[in-house]
């Protein structure tokens, strides 16, 4: 469909005053991305980003930083007194920016994340076939409480007489199934002459841009209603539990849609996968798993229950055993990790690498076919391939002041409980012996003794007995 001669207005000002939270009601989070960024994401399949602008105010800064980066335009609405102002606020816009007035508006609310760009197509083309001023997006939930409703000419009639808000409903409008979702099209003109005549004079003491169908309809202009195939959709977000609805609902896509392209998730309702997570076929991702930002897993892994896995990316035929916690790690194909591996930032685990138990690492590489299985801290380290750290070594990397690096070469032997005070490096396939304090380099092939000899006294026990007895 052409939607050239569209331009979209998001209205993402308001407080969020039944968020009782601190931050911005559009920066608040579902499926892992802040409420805006999914709704900019929506109506850039319809428009580029210079032909979207986002109307912001309460926390403007903060929601500017969030979404700068989409290239959208920002309007400020300094003051947010309802949503016909902040519709006012765009067409002052227009007229002191000179910015070209697009023939067609299609308003977004920032607030209603989950819609589809189908559904923002098919309305622009009913728009534009109808030849209407303003077209009307709704839904007959279950439960209509707390939105405005549609009052239609008649039932079945596309044509629509008004809007009413729930705080303005009339007793015998009370049963009104039909709601607004807050998002429209609008043949711009005939919004932009009607704007100032809204008034705040209603329960809420706002401007309301809803009101604007009543008026357009008296003037004998053509308002209409299309219904979302989809009630989730439409849905807002005005309170924590809201968002909650609409997290799980778009979560539960998510894993449908990894489902479908031949992941198993066991029990997907217990998982928390973010939207932009990708999962390879024949992955199989166990009850409990939380996959989440910029995640990418390969195929044929196996993630057992009770992982975190955040911004990492994960090779082809990787097991992460139960209770692993991974943040901005990549990890090599075939590796195994876990049960409790901690990878930290900038952990490189090489191909058929195991980390196992309690290990924890942070700025490091571990090469092709190492292992640290056992209680280990490695960080700021470059170990070669074929490397044998024993249980509980450690890297000291850190003097109070500085961080310092540990280089470890291929095939060398890190035996068990042995600590390694960078910097320092320990060449190809020497040894240390366990319980090693190391604070000099160890050449190649050689073994490292760094602890203090062995005293065995003879009968001593039983010599003490004697005296104390
Ligand atoms: C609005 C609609 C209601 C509809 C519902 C759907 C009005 C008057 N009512 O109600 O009919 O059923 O959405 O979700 O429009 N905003 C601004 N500036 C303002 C006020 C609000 O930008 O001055 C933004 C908010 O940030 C939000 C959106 O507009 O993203 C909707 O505002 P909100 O206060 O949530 O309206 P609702 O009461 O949900
Ligand atoms: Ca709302």
């Amino acid at each position: 469909m052409d939607t050239t001669s569209f331009g979209i207005a998001i209205m993402a000002a308001g407080k969020g005053t039944r968020l009782k939270s601190k931050r911005a009601k559009v920066l608040h989070e579902i499926g892992g991305r802040p409420l805006l960024m999914h709704v900019i994401a929506a109506a850039e399949t319809v428009a580029p980003p210079d032909r979207i602008y986002c109307i912001i105010g309460h926390h403007a800064d903060n929601v500017r930083t969030v979404a700068v980066s989409t290239g959208v335009h920002f309007v400020m609405q300094a003051e947010q007194k309802g949503t016909g102002h902040a519709l006012q606020v765009l067409k002052k816009h227009f007229s002191f920016t000179g910015q070209k007035v697009p023939q067609h508006l299609l308003v977004l609310s920032g607030d209603v994340p989950l819609i589809r760009p189908e559904t923002l197509q098919q309305m622009c083309s009913f728009h534009l076939e109808q030849h209407a001023a303003m077209t009307i997006l709704t839904a007959v939930p279950p439960n209509p409480t707390g939105y405005g409703r549609v009052l239609r000419k008649s039932p079945g009639d596309p044509e629509v007489l008004a809007i009413v808000e729930q705080k303005d409903l009339a007793p015998d409008q009370l049963a009104t199934p039909e709601i607004n979702s807050g998002i429209y099209c609008f043949e711009t003109e005939s919004l932009f002459a009607n704007l100032s005549r809204l008034s705040d004079q209603n329960a809420s003491g706002e401007f309301y841009l809803t009101d604007i169908a009543g008026l357009l309809a008296a003037e004998g202009k053509r308002v209409i209603a299309i219904k979302a195939d989809h009630i989730d959709e439409v849905l807002g977000a005005n309170t924590i539990a809201e968002m909650m609805h609409l997290d799980a609902a778009m979560r539960l896509a998510t894993a449908r849609k990894l489902m479908a392209a031949g992941v198993t998730i066991f029990r997907p309702e217990t998982t928390v996968i973010d939207s932009m997570v990708e999962v390879g076929a024949d992955t199989t991702i166990e009850p409990y798993v939380q996959l989440l930002g910029n995640t990418r897993i390969g195929q044929d892994c196996r993630i057992r229950s009770y992982s975190v896995i955040q911004n990492s990316t994960i090779g082809d035929g990787v097991l992460v055993r139960n209770g692993c916690i991974l943040d901005s790690a990549t990890v090599g194909r075939c590796a195994v990790l876990g049960p409790y591996s901690h990878l930290r930032p900038r952990s490189d685990i090489g191909e058929d690498a195991h980390v196992g138990n309690f290990v924890e690492t942070k700025n490091i590489r571990l090469g092709r076919g190492s292992k640290a299985n056992h209680l280990n801290y490695l960080g700021d380290a470059d170990i070669g391939a074929g490397v044998n750290v024993g249980a509980g070594a450690i890297t000291c990397n850190y003097d109070g002041v500085h961080k310092h690096k540990t280089t470890i070469g291929d095939g060398a032997f890190i035996g068990s409980d042995s600590t390694l005070i960078a910097p320092v490096t320990v060449g190809d396939g020497a040894y240390i012996a366990a319980g090693s304090s190391i604070t000099e380099d160890v050449p190649a092939g050689a073994l490292a003794l760094g602890r203090s000899r062995q005293t065995t006294k003879p009968g001593w026990v039983a010599s003490r007995k004697k005296k104390t007895s």
